[in-house]
């Protein structure tokens, strides 16, 4: 399946799926969520398929968040309903009986981050930059962030990152563990898939067994997420939001009160 925004490619059992739009940096809109949704639901059916590699198009970016544009056309009253269901998205990539790795080849900012850690593992190019910059727009992550990011680099460094909404480059991302392996750009995807390779020579069942339990180790995810979804509910209706979000659009310094 080839949407001009999510294109695909299957190379013996193992599915790379980029998301392509560059020229914003291949933030998430509706038309992408909607297409990765699509390609997940059939790559978990699908017998042909064992694996899959997300990515980014172009060098600069894997993905820069939630496409922020779209912020303020709809009921900004909403946002708990509109995380709640992004949300199950990013959970079925972190169920997926299927392993699914983040080939992250830029910036993955926001929910670019957070689509990057409901993978089950990451790689990084030495130009990759993470960070959950919400707080810049007066909001905070809603696709699960809070809680992943929690549990992979533990809870000061998560407050820290949510907080300042700092960037940090892939060599931090490394040493704290946000990623497993950096690598140079142009020997990104053939590293993944190098590794892939690996990994879907093993038994499906025992894979699937695996993630399973991992999975397990983190709890009852559900309460946390839905605590997520109402903490971004109540901070995507504020005016902070409206001020946040405008000073993005207008490539200006937010100015909360
Ligand atoms: N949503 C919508 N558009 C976005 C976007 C996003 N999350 N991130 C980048 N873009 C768009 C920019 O608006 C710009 O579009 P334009 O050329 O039509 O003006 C284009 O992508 C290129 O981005 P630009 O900001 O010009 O690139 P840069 O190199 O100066 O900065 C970033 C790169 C990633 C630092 C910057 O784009 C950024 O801060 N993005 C938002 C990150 C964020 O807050 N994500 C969380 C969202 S909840």
């Amino acid at each position: 399946m080839n949407n001009h925004v999510l294109l695909t490619e299957k190379k013996d059992a193992i599915m790379l799926i980029t998301i392509n739009r560059p020229e914003k940096l291949n933030a998430l809109n509706s038309e992408v969520l909607d297409a990765l949704d699509a390609i997940i639901e059939n790559l978990i059916q699908d017998k042909t398929i064992k694996g899959a590699i997300i990515t980014g198009s172009g060098e600069k970016a894997f993905v820069a968040g939630a496409d922020i544009s779209g912020f303020l056309k709809g009921d900004r009253n909403n946002g708990a309903q509109f995380a709640g269901r992004d949300q199950q998205l990013f959970s079925k990539i972190e169920q997926s009986p299927k392993p699914i790795i983040a080939a992250v080849n830029g910036f993955a900012l926001g929910g670019g981050c957070e689509l990057a850690m409901c993978c089950h593992f990451r790689l990084a190019s030495e130009n990759a930059k993470f960070g959950q910059p919400e707080i810049n727009l007066g909001i905070i992550p809603g696709y699960g962030g809070t809680q992943r990011l929690t549990r992979l680099i533990g809870k000061g460094r998560a407050m820290e990152l949510m907080m300042t909404g700092e960037n940090i480059d892939a060599q931090e991302a490394l040493r704290i563990g946000l990623v497993n392996h950096v690598c140079k750009q142009e020997e990104l995807v053939a590293t993944a898939e190098a590794k892939m390779k690996i990994i879907t020579s093993k038994s499906s069942i025992a894979l699937a067994q695996v993630i399973e339990a991992i999975n397990a180790a983190d709890g009852d995810p559900i309460a946390g997420m839905n605590t997520e979804a109402i903490c971004f509910g109540k901070s995507f209706a504020s005016e902070d939001m409206v001020e946040g979000v405008t000073a993005f659009l207008e490539k200006r310094k937010a100015n909360f009160k």
